[in-house]
């Protein structure tokens, strides 16, 4: 796995993150580095991906990334026929995942260049959203969760992960605390982490776990559990009635 120093040495101005080659090249390290729990985040999302899919119907994961989360499903669907399509705006991400499906000559999985509020989607039992509605500009997202809830079947669940903010300010500033605590413990220094934080300001917007809550309900959810929370990561399931 390349490591991820994309911030180590000063870079002035720090440009806008962008899912490039560059990242692509270290987003395995990159996330496991910044995402606390990810990799329990995906395995437990694939696993309930796997028991709540109906037959015949469709599962999408908008904002794919480079598939760490297909390749779990795969697993833990073993030979059970299933249909995701894959979608991301990002073509070296997609470029990755691709290969990553050649290697295991993989028909379920179909793979869209797209952005994700341009996607037609229908007839589904499983929407994710892990760590990627949150590079959406917020007056944006109404729309699309009510779009995601408009092409689940009945009983068909959104599996969403998100960073998240503290509505009171000085919990907020512990969160901030004990996550910039958890970089540097995975081996970040200060400048990469205050570079990362630069390069993120205006393209990755947290919102509170509340306003999440206040979306999904709006958007139709009936049932929401928030199944895993960390400092400022929120893993939430959504149940269409
Ligand atoms: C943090 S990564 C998501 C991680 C991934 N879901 C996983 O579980 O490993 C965010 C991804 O969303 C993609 N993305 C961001 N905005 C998008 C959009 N509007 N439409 C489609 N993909 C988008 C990025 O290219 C990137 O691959």
């Amino acid at each position: 796995m390349a490591k991820d120093n994309i911030f180590s040495s000063v870079i002035d101005p720090v440009p806008p993150f962008e899912f490039n080659e560059e990242v692509v090249r270290v987003f395995d390290d990159m996330i496991r580095r910044s995402v606390p729990l990810y990799s329990e985040i995906i395995r437990r999302q694939a696993q309930l991906a796997a028991r709540l899919y109906q037959p015949g119907s469709r599962i999408y994961d908008l904002g794919c990334s480079n598939g760490n989360l297909g390749m779990i499903l795969l697993e833990v669907m073993k030979d059970r026929s299933f249909e995701m399509l894959g979608v991301d705006n990002s073509e070296p991400m997609l470029q990755a995942y691709k290969a990553r499906l050649d290697n295991k000559k993989e028909a379920r999985i179909r793979l869209l260049r797209a952005d994700m509020e341009a996607v037609e989607m229908c007839d589904a039992s499983v929407i994710i959203l892990n760590l990627t509605l949150q590079f959406l500009a917020p007056p944006r997202r109404n729309d699309l969760l009510e779009k995601i809830h408009a092409a689940l079947r009945p009983g068909g669940i959104l599996l969403l992960t998100e960073k998240v903010i503290h509505k009171e300010e000085d919990l907020l500033q512990l969160q901030q605390a004990f996550y910039y605590g958890f970089k540097m413990e995975q081996g970040y220094s200060e400048l990469e982490i205050s570079q990362k934080r630069d390069a993120l300001e205006n393209v990755l917007i947290p919102e509170t776990l509340e306003a999440h809550l206040e979306r999904l309900q709006k958007s139709g959810f009936e049932k929401i559990d928030v199944w895993l929370k960390w400092f400022n990561f929120a893993s939430l399931l959504a149940v269409k009635g």
